[in-house]
């Protein structure tokens, strides 16, 4: 009789240690973690929902779907299924997750899995029609500095990132004790991963967001939704700053699920219910 593996628990402070070590955290701890996570029921029905959902709200059958950070590849197994002809393109940083994504996928040949950290501006990919980011947790690849040139670069979008930043605090729905440029950074990283996003869409195509959620989109207060407008460049002012707009809202859902788990899994201090909200953006 094979052996019943036992079940490893990994506490919150190995998880944070595995995210200080940025993107490769997902290498070693946190990817073993995530392996586990993303195989049970909970998991596999909003991979399941998401992409059924998503089929049904397109205009199109996309030709070419991009997961950007896709894992072990259990998004792209049901993406396959739902669009038997598509190209399929797979990003992420962790070579280990890439390696379980093309066995998952069974070495299928219309499948591109691509080693990269994310976001890379400079990426020469031509446009696909529909880019997926699903339960993202993107950790930064470096001190700072790529940020810090991002931000040089896009003044306004720094300007509107701390009147973001300023509201979540002043609102209590961001932690007052970490430091406000570590927020601001963190806001500023999320729109370099809304424009790669963007640039990776063809314009007129679609990007998929699978968030985790407390509510669904139209219940969640005026500052939190300004947040999510502004981090994923689908607005064109926020807060009386104007901004650039990638894309703009089609359509969402929200439904609850067990997968709200991964968040308190990782913050301690966080316990309530929820569950993920699906976005679909239109690229502009
Ligand atoms: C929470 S998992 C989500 C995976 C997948 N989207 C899913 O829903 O199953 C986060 C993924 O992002 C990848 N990742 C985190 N930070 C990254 C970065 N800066 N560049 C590339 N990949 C990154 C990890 O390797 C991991 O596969």
């Amino acid at each position: 009789m094979a052996k019943k593996k036992k079940r490893r628990e990994v506490s919150a402070r190995k998880l944070e240690k595995g995210m200080e070590a940025a993107s490769s955290g997902y290498e070693k701890i946190l990817g073993r973690w995530w392996v586990e996570k993303a195989n049970d029921d909970a998991h596999r029905r909003t991979y399941r929902h998401s992409v059924k959902w998503t089929r049904r709200k397109l205009d199109r059958v996309p030709a070419s779907i991009l997961d950007y950070a896709c894992g072990a590849g259990h998004l792209l197994k049901r993406l396959r299924k739902a669009f038997p002809r598509a190209d399929l393109i797979g990003y992420d940083g962790a070579a280990k997750l890439l390696e379980k994504a093309q066995k998952r996928l069974d070495d299928d040949p219309g499948l591109e899995l691509v080693r990269k950290i994310l976001p890379d501006l400079d990426d020469p990919r031509s446009p696909v029609d529909l880019t997926v980011l699903c339960l993202p947790h993107l950790l930064p690849f470096d001190e700072g500095e790529t940020v810090h040139a991002y931000a040089d670069g896009h003044r306004a979008e720094l300007r509107a990132a701390r009147e973001v930043v300023d509201t979540m605090r002043e609102e209590g729905l961001w932690e007052a004790d970490d430091p406000v440029e570590w927020q601001v950074g963190n806001l500023i990283f999320e729109r370099m991963v809304a424009r790669h996003l963007r640039r990776l869409t063809h314009a007129g195509g679609h990007c998929v967001r699978i968030d985790y959620t407390e509510a669904a989109y139209h219940e969640i207060d005026d500052t939190y939704r300004d947040y999510i407008r502004f981090s994923q460049g689908a607005c064109t002012s926020v807060r009386g700053v104007r901004v650039p707009r990638f894309f703009t809202q089609t359509a969402d859902t929200y439904r609850e699920s067990a997968v709200i788990s991964d968040v308190s899994d990782q913050t301690e201090e966080y316990d309530g219910d929820g569950g993920y909200m699906i976005r679909l953006l239109k690229a502009v």
